[in-house]
């Protein structure tokens, strides 16, 4: 059962934390709770309503068959893989209870305007509100890419030209084991004053 924060605001985005997939479990959001996250993830900016944004929502069978081809893929593309390697790969994208793959569809028209690397980042930003939306429900969530992302004949088994980027996968669904706090980089590493 999924536990609303109940932090304020700033305390909830300032102590976010990603879950592992892998310790991602039952439950997942209901279907309501899952149109709840997904509008959060439309508030994004959006300069000039280009609207790049494309949520595919990969229920247990698509997951399944997606585990198929990874491991397909991962055992004719990989000289090392054995037959725990071959499963990892099978079972990945069916660890969470639910899954969203998220591609950028560049508005063309506006592209003149918009420049591509805005348009991406607007999705980029999506993916985080989707991550904050679901964390805000009391679920936990990864946001992953890793090889699939970038696999041509994945993305063709989603439906996409491979000239599509997948900027990731989201898995959302409810902690095994709360994370241990991250050791991360600081304001002060990053931060300057410019005073012109
Ligand atoms: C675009 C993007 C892609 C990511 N892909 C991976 C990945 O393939 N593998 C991975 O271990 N973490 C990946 N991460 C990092 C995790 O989402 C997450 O940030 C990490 O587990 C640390 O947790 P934190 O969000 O609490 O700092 C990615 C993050 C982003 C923004």
């Amino acid at each position: 059962m999924a536990i609303r924060s109940t932090l304020p605001p700033i305390d909830f985005i300032r102590m976010r934390r990603s879950v592992m997939a892998a310790n991602i479990t039952e439950p997942g959001p209901t279907p309501d709770e899952l149109k709840i996250i997904i509008d959060a993830g439309l508030r994004v900016p959006d300069h000039s309503r280009c609207g790049p944004w494309r949520i595919q929502i990969i229920g247990k069978k698509g997951q399944f068959s997606l585990g198929e081809l990874y491991a397909e893929l991962f055992a004719a593309e990989n000289e090392e893989a054995n037959e725990d390697m071959i499963e990892y790969w099978r079972q990945r994208p069916t660890t969470a209870p639910c899954l969203l793959a998220i591609t950028c569809y560049p508005n063309q028209d506006k592209i003149h305007k918009v420049p591509l690397i805005e348009q991406q980042m607007s999705v980029g930003a999506m993916c985080q509100n989707l991550l904050n939306g679901a964390h805000a429900l009391g679920y936990v969530a990864q946001w992953l890419t890793e090889w699939p992302s970038y696999h041509d004949n994945v993305k063709r088994r989603l439906g996409h030209d491979p000239s599509i980027k997948i900027l990731g996968f989201i898995f959302i669904g409810t902690a095994v084991a709360l994370p241990k706090e991250r050791n991360r980089i600081g304001a002060g590493e990053i931060v300057s004053n410019w005073d012109g």
